[in-house]
């Protein structure tokens, strides 16, 4: 099968290369899935060059190994076909269309990839094809994470979103609004348009105006960039309010942590997000945003696309050929 070959840390030409892999076999308890759909997120991209805020460098090269990385097939979201099952396979049959993630496991970005049964990925919904439905995850989980589970954003609640127009942020404006917030999205003069459109109540232009000089006060600050730490941004939390910080190192927001107004950390992953994400999508609430799309043989392309910062929402990279 074809994949593409993670063989070093740093720039997308110097450590990704398409190469012809051994198709995987599936285990007792595994599912082989032919993927159509995968992503290229922000994640991947950092992991990839090493650009891992200062504090947690060290414990990722642990995880993700020290010289070179430990996985050798990169990919983390995708969607695709149920191909095969191994023996003691209960919950899938062939020719399910899925949609989830292989996490820490990596491997999406090949034509073929093998997960245990119990992995993160449940029946894609079928409003959407399979670009839509890659796209829905990293942004997405993300959004339940933080918003849901551990801000528990309420109806009535105020939230600004920085970086709105990307992965993240166009999850988090709809999930927000979903939830009953009143949201506030900034994002760069192209982008105010999309992001309005996904449901934002206002749009600050980060580009003509400057975001601290507002006026209004909010509940909760979701900043997906990493640059608007508690210094920047305490003027505009409510007595109570509290930053969502998931760019940041810890050192970058050591007077959030002090002043207990910070909410940060890494975004778990479950089958329980993406029954709320499947929840989301068929009910019309979460419309996953794609940006561009590249064919696998163009892999070092869409990585230097995403280490531009600046996608409109997802990357997607399609089946081959
Ligand atoms: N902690 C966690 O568990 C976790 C989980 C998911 C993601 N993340 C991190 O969160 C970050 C965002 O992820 P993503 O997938 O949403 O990234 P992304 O899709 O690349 O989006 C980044 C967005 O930032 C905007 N932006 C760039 N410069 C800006 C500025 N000066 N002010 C305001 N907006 C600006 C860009 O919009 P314009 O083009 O309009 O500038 C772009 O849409 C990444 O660093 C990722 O690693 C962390």
């Amino acid at each position: 099968m074809k994949a593409v070959a993670w063989t070093r840390y740093g720039k997308p030409a110097d450590a990704l290369e398409i190469v012809d892999a051994p198709k995987p076999i599936p285990g007792p308890n595994e599912v082989l899935i032919r993927v159509h759909s995968r992503t290229v997120t922000a994640g991947d991209a950092r992991l990839r060059g090493f650009r891992i805020p200062v504090g947690f460098w060290l414990p990722t090269r642990l995880v993700f190994g020290l010289f070179r990385p430990r996985r050798k097939i990169p990919g983390m979201d995708f969607s695709g076909e149920v191909e095969a099952l191994g023996k003691e396979v209960k919950s899938f049959t062939v020719g399910d269309r899925v949609f989830g993630t292989a996490g820490m496991r990596f491997g999406a970005h090949a034509e073929y990839l093998c997960l245990p049964e119990k992995a993160v990925f449940i029946e894609k919904p079928d409003e959407i094809d399979h670009d839509a439905a890659a796209a829905a995850i990293f942004g997405g989980q993300t959004a339940i994470h933080f918003l849901k589970k551990k801000a528990r954003l309420e109806p009535g609640q105020k939230i600004l979103v920085n970086g709105a127009s990307g992965a993240v942020g166009t999850a988090a404006i709809q999930l927000a609004k979903y939830l009953g917030a009143e949201v506030t999205a900034v994002c760069s003069t192209g982008n105010i348009e999309l992001v309005k459109s996904l449901g934002a109540d206002k749009a600050i232009d980060y580009t003509r105006e400057n975001v601290e000089a507002s006026e209004e006060t909010y509940d909760f600050v979701l900043d997906t960039v990493g640059n608007m730490p508690l210094s920047r941004c305490r003027g505009l939390l409510k007595e109570k309010g509290q930053l969502i910080s998931i760019a940041s190192g810890l050192f970058a927001n050591l007077s959030a942590i002090w002043n207990k107004q910070l909410i940060s950390g890494v975004a778990g992953e479950s089958k329980a997000h993406l029954e709320l994400l499947e929840k989301l999508i068929a009910g019309g609430d979460m419309k996953p945003v794609i940006d561009r799309i590249y064919p696998l043989e163009k892999i070092v392309e869409a990585h230097e696309y995403v280490d531009e910062g600046h996608k409109k929402g997802n990357v997607i990279v399609s089946v081959v050929g």
